[in-house]
């Protein structure tokens, strides 16, 4: 990989790598799309990273169909397509982490300890083994990309981070790989999270302001959800992380599933 990117650099051309786990939907490709916007070569990694999983979580269950990603960036124009196995990122003997604190430590960070360091070790691993210009986040997954830009900054890597809008289903609902668990039910019940979110949002735009009042807003309309349970919501700084903000993060379980959301309320919500 590195040999290929060193290859395309030194003919001058500009390379934007999007990093994903595979399991791929609208939200990669409209990062895909910016990437072949801003630049000359477009590398795709696709790698189900074990580190960032928790004991419990989902890595053995996580969605993986090659076919299916490959059907999807076979339309889009991707030059490369870097899918690492697990055993040349972590040979054995591999005992190095990259953790980043503050910005990492609160809500996700603490909801799932081990998360973000197992995500700055990948995001490094994959900074070093791509060499882009540009790498490509995507917006729902906010605090990723706060956690990764304080990396790129603090550990001097040449990349300029990029960060794309949350797409979301004609009802709201912003799309995700793990939006697949979903039955029926939960599937309509997930709808909660980007309703709280436009409530909270309206509210923020008729004058409120007080963070316990807009995190009222957003509980009870994800309360009013009998199979929705919050893990958190919050109205924070979005580039700390901690009160006060204006950015209302949402972590929300519906039945098995976590779902994680976010919108800037003092922009209209979409839609
Ligand atoms: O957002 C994701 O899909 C993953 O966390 C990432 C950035 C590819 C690292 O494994």
């Amino acid at each position: 990989m590195l040999d290929a990117s060193r290859r395309w650099r030194a003919q001058g051309h500009t390379v934007g790598l999007v990093p994903t786990m595979g399991a791929l939907h609208a939200g990669h490709l409209s990062l895909i799309e910016a990437a072949r916007a801003e630049n000359d070569v477009v590398v795709v990694s696709i790698f189900v990273n074990p580190i960032q999983f928790g004991p419990g979580e989902d890595f053995a269950r996580y969605p993986r169909d090659r076919a299916h990603d490959e059907g999807l960036l076979s339309g889009v124009g991707v030059d490369a397509v870097y899918r690492p196995r697990v055993e040349a990122m972590y040979p054995p003997g591999a005992s190095t982490r990259v953790r980043v604190s503050g910005v990492a430590d609160p809500l996700e960070g603490a909801a799932r300890p081990g998360h973000f360091e197992g995500v700055a070790t990948v995001v490094s691993k994959l900074f070093t083994a791509v060499e882009p210009d540009r790498a490509y986040f995507g917006q729902k997954d906010a605090q990723q990309a706060a956690v990764v830009r304080r990396l790129a900054r603090d550990l001097d890597f040449p990349v300029e981070i990029r960060v794309g809008v949350t797409v979301r289903e004609p009802d709201g609902l912003a799309l995700s790989s793990r939006n697949a668990y979903l039955d029926p039910d939960e599937r309509r019940s997930a709808v909660s999270l980007s309703a709280a979110l436009r409530l909270a949002s309206a509210a923020y735009a008729a004058g409120e302001r007080r963070p316990e009042q807009l995190r009222k807003v957003l509980c009870g309309r994800l309360e009013a959800e009998s199979l929705a349970r919050v893990e958190y919501a919050q109205v924070v700084d979005p580039e700390t992380f901690t009160p006060p903000g204006t950015l209302a993060v949402l972590a929300v379980r519906i039945g098995k599933t976590r779902l994680i959301d976010n919108h800037d309320l003092s922009k209209v919500f979409p839609g």
